[in-house]
């Protein structure tokens, strides 16, 4: 399962959803908070014909993830800045060992995304994470542990 938070209209998702086909299948679930773009992206998607590897969630990603129950591969971050660490907060419990979280423009957007990124680079919290030379900068990191994990341990 991949999920892309921000889908706009849809550019990112069919590249993913493309190779979620490709793969044998799977869900590609997208979240969006402007209607218009939810429109214009399930269009696009549908021209593509991949419907059927596409659940968009319209709305605040912070409400419309709450109820997210799958377990999750891949997680494309690509929105609003400020919104960045709640989501992942919010999706990290889902995401399995293995499991990759791709960030965009994380050098473009430093200051925005510095909270985001130091999470990441935490350790404690999972992750092994490196920025990758891309033009803005993108941030690839895998998860490689839970934090339950690492609590069991100490305690
Ligand atoms: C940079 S665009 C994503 C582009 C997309 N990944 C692509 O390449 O096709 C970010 C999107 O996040 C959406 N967005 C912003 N705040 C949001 C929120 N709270 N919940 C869901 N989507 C949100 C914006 O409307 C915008 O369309």
């Amino acid at each position: 399962m991949v999920l892309n938070r921000g889908i706009s209209f849809g550019i990112s998702t069919i590249y993913l959803a493309t190779a979620v086909r490709d793969n044998g299948g799977g869900i590609v679930v997208g979240t969006e908070i402007v209607h218009d773009k939810v429109v214009q992206a399930r269009k696009n998607i549908t021209e593509a014909g991949l419907e059927t590897y596409v659940d968009i969630r319209e709305g605040d990603a912070l409400e419309t993830l709450k109820t997210f129950n799958q377990t999750v591969d891949l997680v494309l971050i690509d929105g609003w800045t400020h919104l960045a660490l709640d989501v992942l907060k919010i999706i990290n419990p889902l995401i399995r060992i293995g499991g990759i979280v791709v960030s965009d423009n994380v050098n473009t957007f430093k200051d925005g995304l510095k909270s985001y990124v130091e999470f990441l680079q935490n350790p404690a919290n999972g992750y092994r994470t490196s920025t990758l030379n891309f033009k803005g900068g993108t941030e690839f990191s895998v998860k490689v542990a839970f934090i339950w994990l690492r609590l069991r341990t100490i305690l």
